[in-house]
């Protein structure tokens, strides 16, 4: 018998239970996974609350992002068969021991990259592969800020920004975070809930500024996160571990210097196969280079997904988490 973590109702981790499941055989374009490690990403929590609805109603599945084996394949599927090493995200579904998935939705895992490896970096990865190569193409010689730097996001991008040749500056939570955003690729971090961050952002640019500020953490960096950006520079908002950026008046963008602002989500970056897979293949390059680690700081059993969402939300982990079902 499959098992899952379900919601029957949206509210705080207590929400999620840990349920016996029936997973059928894949219908027409599925194939049937048995995940092998599970990622947890903030993105989880705002389904749990409900900040995200469902688009399958109540109850359902937790979880966006996973990597296993196939272990059946639904008529009309030939890109994979039985035995396939894969992994896929944001495909509601993921907190399961087994799962059904559109075939569209998978991607081959190469030889070299571990199930725990895929599980936690697909979807911060992916996300990172598309804020630094399209939202904003990072260029050598830029200054680029990024926010909440010693998460499973931050991490990635730090590694990726200083790979690319950017001056990084990252924001974090304590002095430990600090000193591992410094170890993943970060040039500087500033302790930005003792700091004021648009202040030492002048000092530590000489007052040039940044090209684009990345920025998922929302609420409380918002609007200070404009004043660290150059004229005609990007402002990325792409998530909200704080809370959501409350609604402004779009005049603020010409006032502080001309600037863009975007706020992208992987799901549109990714919308088309041809571009789900050439973001993958990025992000499998860099790992498989070394250029980028994945930091898999947290391992819990699929049945603790409670703990680690309140772990997760309390600001008590680095880098990425997974869940072992
Ligand atoms: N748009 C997209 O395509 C996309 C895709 C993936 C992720 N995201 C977003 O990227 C962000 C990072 O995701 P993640 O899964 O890697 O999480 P994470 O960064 O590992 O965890 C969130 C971090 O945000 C910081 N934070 C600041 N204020 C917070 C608060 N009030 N409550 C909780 N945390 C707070 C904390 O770091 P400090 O202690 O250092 O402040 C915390 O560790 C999230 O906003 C997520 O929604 C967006």
């Amino acid at each position: 018998m499959a098992h899952a973590i379900r919601f029957h109702k949206t509210g705080g981790p207590e929400a999620l239970t840990y349920e016996e499941i029936e997973v059928p055989a894949p219908g027409q374009g599925q194939i049937k996974i048995k995940n092998h490690a599970i990622g947890v990403n903030f993105i989880d929590t705002y389904f749990r609350m409900g900040m995200y609805p469902s688009p399958v109603g109540l109850p359902f599945v937790a979880g966006n992002e996973g990597a296993g084996e196939v272990i059946a394949v639904g008529p009309g599927v030939s890109d994979f068969k039985v035995g396939d090493r894969v992994a896929y995200v944001v495909s509601l579904g993921a907190y399961a021991t087994e799962r059904l998935l559109p075939a569209d939705r998978a991607v081959k895992l190469p030889a070299k990259i571990s199930y725990e490896q895929a599980a936690a970096m697909m979807l911060k990865g992916m996300t990172v592969q598309y804020l630094v190569r399209r939202t904003y193409r990072v260029q050598k010689g830029d200054n680029i800020l990024i926010h909440a730097a010693a998460g499973g996001v931050g991490l990635i991008a730090c590694q990726w920004a200083n790979h690319l040749g950017a001056n990084v500056i990252g924001t974090v939570g304590s002095k430990d975070k600090a000193d591992l955003a410094k170890k993943n690729g970060a040039h500087h971090a500033i302790l930005y809930r003792d700091e004021d961050f648009v202040a030492k952002v002048k000092e530590i640019t000489g007052g040039a500024l940044c090209a684009a500020v990345y920025d998922g953490v929302g609420k409380t960096t918002f609007p200070a996160s404009l004043d660290c950006i150059k004229p005609l520079g990007t402002f990325v908002s792409f998530g909200s571990a704080s809370g959501q950026v409350e609604a402004f008046n779009i005049n603020i963008l010409q006032t502080k210097g001309s600037l863009f602002a975007t706020r992208p989500t992987l799901v549109h970056y990714t919308a088309k196969r041809e571009d789900l897979l050439k973001t993958a293949n990025e992000l499998f390059e860099v790992v498989e280079s070394g250029a980028v680690k994945i930091p898999v700081n947290q391992k819990y059993s699929l049945k603790d997904a409670q703990k680690a969402h309140r772990d997760l939300e309390s600001r008590g982990t680095t880098g990425s988490t997974i869940l072992l079902p």
